[in-house]
Formats: C-alpha cells, structure tokens, sequence
C-alpha cells in the first residue's frame, strides 16, 4: 500500500528517472520528433557518433533511450537487418578513469549485452559468440580476481580494479580483443548493426579540458571500435566545448541542443503519465497538466525538478488534506502550497542588495550566466564578482563550478530553490522564455 494507490496510480507519476528504452518509455516520451529522427539518423547512417547538449532535466538521457529503443523494435519487426541494441545501462565517466579503465567497463557491458541478446541476434543469422564463450570470460581471473564484474551491475559507475601487480594484466588484454574480435564479427560494417553505448553527464568531468583530454586518448580505442555507436551527452557546454577538439573531429558530430520542452507540450508529458500510471478510473492526480505545467515554467522549463515539486506536493496533500476531491480543488491547493514553499525560501534568505542584484540579473539573463559575463554585473574583474557567486552558493539559489580551461562555459545557474525564491520575489510572476 503506498501513497499512489490512494490516489488511484500503480507507481509515483512523478518519477524523476530518465525515461527507459521501453515501449512504455515511448509512450511517455512528448515531443521531440525533430531531434529523434536526427539522432536516429546519425546513429544508424553516420560514421561519426552523435552528441548532444543540453541543461540539466531537459531529457536528453530520455531522448537516447526512446531512439535506441524505436531502432531496436526496427530490427525486432523486421523493418530492418541493421541490429542496434541498447545496452542496459549508460556510462558516466569520472575524474578517475582513464582510457583502460573505461574501455574494460564497456568491453564487460558488451560480453554481457552479447548473451542477453544472443537468441535475438543468432536467430538473424548474425555472427555472435556462444553464450558458454563469454561465460569463460566473464568467470575467468580477469574478472574474479579483480571484483570487477559484479560492481558493474548497479549504476555502472564504480568499477574496482585488482591491485596486485600483473595479475591480470595479459588476461585484460585478451578479454578486450576476445570483445573486438565478437564486435567485429556480428558487426562488419555499420550497415549491420552494433551496440549503441551511452556517455552520459559528461558535465561531471567538471572540466572541459578533463572531458577533452580524456575522450581524445579514447578517440582511436573505445570510440573507434567497430560495432560500438556512441551517443555522447553533456550539460552547460562541455559537449559543445569538447565537440569543438580538433582531434575529435573525425569522431563527433557537431553537437545537437536540446532546448526545454515547449510549455504547451508539457500538458500532455503529464497527461500521458496519468494514463500509463493510473489505474482504474477513480484516479485523482496531486498535480494535473495544468499544475504540472504552472511548476514547469516556474522552475523555468526544467522537467526534473518539477516533476520532484510535484511529488512533494504529492506526499503533503496525501498527509494533510483529504476534502480535495476535484482537478480543481487540488489545483487551488497546489498554488497556494507552492506560494508557501516560495514566500518561505525567500524569507529565509539573508543576502545583501549587491548580491540580490546580482541574482536578479542572472535570472532575467535566463538563469544561468557564465564567468566571463562579469562585465554586464558592473564588475572589472571575474574575480570581483566571485564573492557574490558564492553568497548565492551558499545560500542555494544558484551552483556553480569553475573550468580554468573554458571561462565562457555556463558554468553558473539558478537552482531550483533559487527559482521558488524568485517566485516570491517576483510578486509571483513565471520567469520569461528566453532562448538563448
Ligand atoms: N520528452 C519528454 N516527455 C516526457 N517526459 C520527459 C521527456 N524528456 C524527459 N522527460 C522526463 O523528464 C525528466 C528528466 O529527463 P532526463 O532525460 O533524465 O533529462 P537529462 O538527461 O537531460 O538530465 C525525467 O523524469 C524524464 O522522465
Ligand atoms: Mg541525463
């Protein structure tokens, strides 16, 4: 019994997962046609492998998952031979791996998505490595000695490497090639097919240098492996900056932007959520389309954080009010609900009028500013600026990181908080769109 079979849904319509590679996945997905035909395009026809750019909750990961899941169902119909196939998870780099380190992940990804898929493939007359070969590797010293195939498993993030010298060093080697040798068997040429693979958040390199350095000793390895189509994603303008490497430049395509959602599609982002979620008819969601869509320009057209709002809200209305009966009622509830939340954060912000001024002048920039913008604050220096960024830090409104190798970077945006706060301050009134 959870709080959503009160409300009449199976599961939280609110959820902030990316949507899955899934049928139901596809139902959710709104909008987006342009850039899924793009991306489809890329993925099956170009030798060059697809980024993308965008903020933070826009739904770039979404967005990979429903086009790698419609070029699977393509394969599975029997619309086309060219077999694409998601693999479970994405990957994520971080500040500790190297070009071996993540190579090893996605060789253990791919031994893994080879037996899953096996049957599927064999039975298209593809090429594929039997099951009870890739089970001697996967249960091999390689492996078992170095703990690393079951870390894996979960978010694909951590992967823990032996530490005794040697001990699988030639074992490694082996693994990947035994990998390369399958990818280039099942997937001789693009036409075929391959695995598509997922570098997601590539804005948690921090640095656009880290994130160039590092895909640049990757670029005639892991991305240049036959059978492996990458999608590369990023936020605050590390894909763009990293796209831009000359060395890439015969690996990436040019990055695409993601803008936010359309406020008017957002509507149908919740009611589709309603329909998948809700069972029966005596459904009664917390935050209908409209609600949702009054939340979404509020937080200023971030899907991530509103949907976590709406499931706040979902968790005070299940604990403090049982009369709301109507989408009606429960929309007077919602703004009023939100109109606390807003007057509270506000209130409980102490900052002086410079940084005030400084806060107001980022969000009507749009909410996120770069460090090189210090002139239009009336400040000389980047320097002279820093303190009021760090005000707003520590107060919450705005996050914000430092890239020495890219100072025009975005790296400095209001947060969620800081747009309740703007709410208030505002005397209510939705932040503008402005496309930037
Ligand atoms: N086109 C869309 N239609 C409906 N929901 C979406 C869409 N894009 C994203 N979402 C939802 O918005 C949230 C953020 O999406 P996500 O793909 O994780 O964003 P990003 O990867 O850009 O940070 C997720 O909960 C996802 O389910
Ligand atoms: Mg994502």
């Amino acid at each position: 019994m959870s709080i959503w079979t009160d409300f009449g849904f199976r599961a939280s319509p609110y959820g902030t997962e990316p949507i899955p590679a899934t049928e139901e996945g596809d139902r959710l997905l709104v909008g987006r046609d342009k850039p899924l035909s793009s991306l489809m395009a890329t993925i099956t026809s170009s030798a060059l492998h697809p980024t993308i750019e965008g903020d933070n909750g826009v739904g770039k990961t979404s967005l990979v998952s429903v086009a790698s899941y419609r070029l699977h169902r393509k394969f599975q119909t029997g619309e086309t031979g060219q077999a694409l196939i998601p693999l479970r998870s994405a990957f994520q780099l971080s500040a500790s791996d190297t070009a071996d380190s993540f190579a090893h992940r996605v060789y253990y990804e791919i031994a893994q998505g080879f037996i899953e898929h096996e049957p599927e493939l064999r039975a298209r007359g593809i090429d594929v490595p039997s099951t009870a070969a890739v089970d001697k590797w996967l249960n091999s010293p390689v492996f078992t000695t170095t703990g690393g195939g079951g870390s894996i498993l979960g978010n694909g993030a951590e992967f823990t490497r032996g530490t005794e010298p040697g001990s699988s060093g030639f074992g490694e080697a082996g693994f990947a090639s035994a990998v390369r040798t399958w990818l280039a068997s099942a997937f001789p040429d693009l036409q075929a097919g391959g695995f598509v693979c997922v570098i997601d958040n590539l804005e948690l390199l921090e640095t656009s240098k880290a994130a160039r350095t590092l895909l640049e000793s990757m670029r005639d390895g892991i991305l240049a492996v036959k059978g492996l189509r990458w999608v590369l994603c990023g936020a605050r303008g590390i894909m763009r900056t990293t796209a831009s490497s000359q060395r890439l430049e015969g690996r990436l395509r040019e990055p695409m932007d993601l803008a936010a959602l359309p406020d008017v599609d957002v509507e149908e982002v919740m009611r589709r959520r309603i329909e998948v979620f809700g069972v029966g008819s005596d459904v009664l969601a917390p935050v209908g389309p409209r609600g949702f869509r009054h939340i979404y320009e509020l937080l200023n057209r971030n899907l991530r954080n509103a949907l976590k709002y709406c499931e706040d809200f979902a968790f005070w209305l299940h604990e403090n009010q049982d009369t709301a009966t109507t989408d009606d009622e429960v929309f007077a509830l919602f703004e009023v609900w939100l109109t606390t939340q807003s007057d509270a954060a506000f209130t409980a912000t102490t900052l002086t009028p410079k940084a005030w001024e400084v806060f107001d002048g980022i969000v009507s920039r749009g909410g996120s500013i770069s460090p090189s913008d210090h002139p239009d604050f009336g400040f000389k220096e980047m320097a002279n600026m820093r303190p009021y960024i760090k005000a707003l830090e520590e107060t919450q409104l705005v996050v914000s990181s430092v890239d020495e190798s890219d100072k025009r970077r975005r790296t400095i945006g209001v947060t969620s908080r800081g747009w309740m706060v703007n709410y208030a301050r505002s005397g209510y009134k939705l932040p503008e769109r402005l496309t930037s």
